[in-house]
């Protein structure tokens, strides 16, 4: 979701711009624009659309300057438009971009055109050029300018400006949204990303809430809210390990589900011993912590979410402790009530999902034993904000859909409810029985790949449908969530999951002739029961198709059963989800949509 670069080199920097935007594509965009500091002018270029627009534009332009900045904007306020396209301006002087929202836009607007400002276009972003700009009336400074103004901001932002009269010089500013400084070779930089810049450089720092920066070529001189000079940890970032390119296939999403058997090997490795989870593989006394663990509490968002669903049974059969689970964009404002020794856990692929951390900050004013993060970006803010963290060691995700983080995010609140178990001494049989679960994933995941080609028997049938209904029961109604979600926003079908006990309830009255029908059957205590549950669709003469094994198999008439790799009770969950992948990728080439950046969609949710 937006996405920032900045640069101040020895060279011209417009081709550096431009190919960070394309890195930064996957976030999700609309629009892009860049404005570059040149000898005699400034040159602004915006355009609807993809970055190679905005790059065909800029290529015909041919301008040579050592400073600039660009953006990639998904639209909040104000339609996707050039007008509404950053950067912004303020009399020709001031040009901004920025990533978050301002909340308090309408009065800020308000006094801004009773000073006289005009304002061009309909976004909250603008205002920070105009006030940029009043205030370095004031000053003359443009730093002193920058940390005035956004002592007026409400609500999240990283921005970066130039000045005209400052050629060479980008500042930036960073609240609630994230903003990182890379260090080249006579060259530095801004990005909201570390992979705008990861070709360039491997060095960067981590702005903190209220930092500023200004980087010259030369130089990156860091101030924190007191606008006093900061020193902030210099962190390496390996531009081999956040590669980002599809290789043989087609998408990055194809890429990152053919991954995930690699991926969870990396997530469980050097975590699990011979039949048990390591101490302190959260952070150092994190095992003698979670000693005194009652409960816990999860917060995420999207796939995230369905990850904490999923893993609740585990909590409960494990570690005996109860489970609460919320989405983080409803959880602060419900005054939850927080028992004694209960354990925050947010999970996140980004690390940045704005949601959840202000669910994350929240809970560090609450009375909570402590708070952990299952995250896929050790550079996230989620990351640095927690008491304990568990890397799920994904390598980056680039495709809008979330794949290989769910099933390593799955791997990782397996090892935290290990890790929870052990530390009470807790089902010592039941943590080997998922250990050995657990390393045997990698090799039912590749198995799972196999039937790629029985699902696509059936993807024609879902493809030609605007609507599908998932089933599940118990942590399989969590897996079921995650396969609507996948086939919605990449094939925009329309596709929800149901308990298959609710069926019956209401969401039975959809079931025709037409409507396919997807049910997860492995063979657990629940098979039965939804069996019968699938006997309904049945008898309504519904098209089912059911994952399901030898102790599942169910008589379908319409429809398919497609037989799945025998499971372990521990690792299921995550195999199960293999094919609802396979199927939501396979049903959106069908239909040729978008499907690395599908429609409406940002990889980062960094704005509430
Ligand atoms: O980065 P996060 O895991 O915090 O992101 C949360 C959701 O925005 C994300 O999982 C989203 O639902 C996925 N795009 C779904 O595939």
């Amino acid at each position: 979701m937006c996405g920032i670069i900045g640069a101040a080199s020895s060279r011209s920097v417009g081709k550096i711009l431009i190919k960070g935007l394309q890195l930064m594509e996957y976030r999700g965009y609309d629009s892009a624009g860049v404005v570059l500091n040149k000898d005699e002018e400034i040159l602004r270029l915006r355009s609807l659309g993809k970055v190679s627009k905005l790059e065909e534009i800029m290529i015909s332009e041919k301008p040579k300057a050592f400073s600039g900045i660009a953006h990639t904007r998904w639209a909040t306020h104000g339609a996707p438009s050039e007008e509404n396209a950053h950067p912004h301006g303020s009399h020709d002087d001031i040009y901004i971009v920025h990533n978050g929202i301002i909340e308090n836009h309408e009065e800020i607007r308000c006094s801004l055109r009773n000073k006289g400002y005009e304002i061009a276009s309909e976004t909250d972003s603008e205002l920070i050029a105009h006030l940029v700009h009043f205030y370095k009336k004031e000053s003359q400074d443009t730093l002193q300018a920058l940390m005035k103004a956004t002592t007026e901001l409400n609500g999240a932002y990283s921005i970066a400006v130039v000045c005209k009269e400052e050629k060479g010089k980008v500042y930036a500013a960073r609240q609630k949204s994230p903003l990182l400084v890379g260090l080249g070779i006579e060259e530095n930089f801004v990005a909201s990303d570390p992979l705008a810049i990861v070709n360039i450089t491997e060095k960067f720092h981590m702005l903190e809430d209220g930092d500023f920066a200004v980087i010259t070529k030369e130089d990156v001189v860091i101030y924190d809210q007191e606008g006093i000079i900061v020193e902030r940890e210099e962190l390496k970032i390996d531009g081999a390990a956040t590669a980002t390119t599809k290789g043989e296939y087609k998408h990055f999403m194809e890429k990152e589900i053919y991954e995930q058997p690699d991926c969870i090997g990396n997530t469980i490795n050097g975590r699990l011993g011979e039949s048990d989870v390591l101490d302190n593989v959260f952070g150092l006394g994190s095992s003698n912590s979670f000693k005194d663990v009652k409960r816990v509490q999860f917060v995420a968002c999207g796939t995230s979410l369905h990850a904490a669903k999923t893993a609740r049974k585990w909590f409960e059969d494990i570690c005996e402790i109860p489970c609460y689970i919320d989405f983080a964009s409803e959880y602060r404002y419900r005054n939850p009530i927080v028992e004694d020794n209960t354990l925050f856990v947010t999970i996140s692929q980004s690390g940045e999902t704005a949601d959840t951390l202000a669910a994350l900050n929240y809970a560090k004013e609450e009375k909570y034993l402590g708070i952990v993060s299952i995250c896929n970006v050790p550079t996230s803010t989620m990351a640095r904000e927690s008491d304990w963290k568990i890397f799920t060691n994904a390598g980056p995700e680039i495709g809008v859909a979330s794949t290989k983080a769910f099933t390593t995010q799955l791997a990782a609140l397996l090892i935290l409810a290990l890790s929870i178990s052990k530390s009470q001494d807790k089902n010592q049989e039941k943590r080997k029985q998922a250990a050995q679960d657990l390393r045997e994933t990698p090799a039912l995941i590749r198995e799972a790949f196999k039937l790629k080609d029985e699902i696509n028997t059936i993807t024609n049938n879902i493809s030609s449908n605007d609507n599908a209904l998932f089933l599940g029961r118990g942590m399989y109604f969590s897996i079921a969530q995650e396969g609507a979600l996948k086939l919605k926003e990449i094939s925009y079908i329309h596709a929800e999951a149901y308990p298959a006990g609710e069926l019956k309830h209401g969401p039975l009255a959809l079931v025709d002739e037409t409507i396919p029908v997807v049910a997860l059957a492995p063979e657990d205590s629940l098979v039965e029961k939804l069996l019968s549950n699938l006997e309904e669709v049945k008898a309504r003469g519904g098209t089912l198709y059911v994952f399901g094994n030898a102790g599942s198999t169910i008589e379908i008439k319409k429809g398919k059963f497609i037989n799945m790799p025998k499971c372990g009770d521990y690792n299921a969950p995550i195999v199960y989800t293999i094919p609802l992948q396979i199927l939501a990728y396979e049903v959106a080439c069908l239909r040729g949509t978008d499907l690395d950046q599908p429609r409406n969609l940002a990889k980062s949710v960094t704005v509430e």
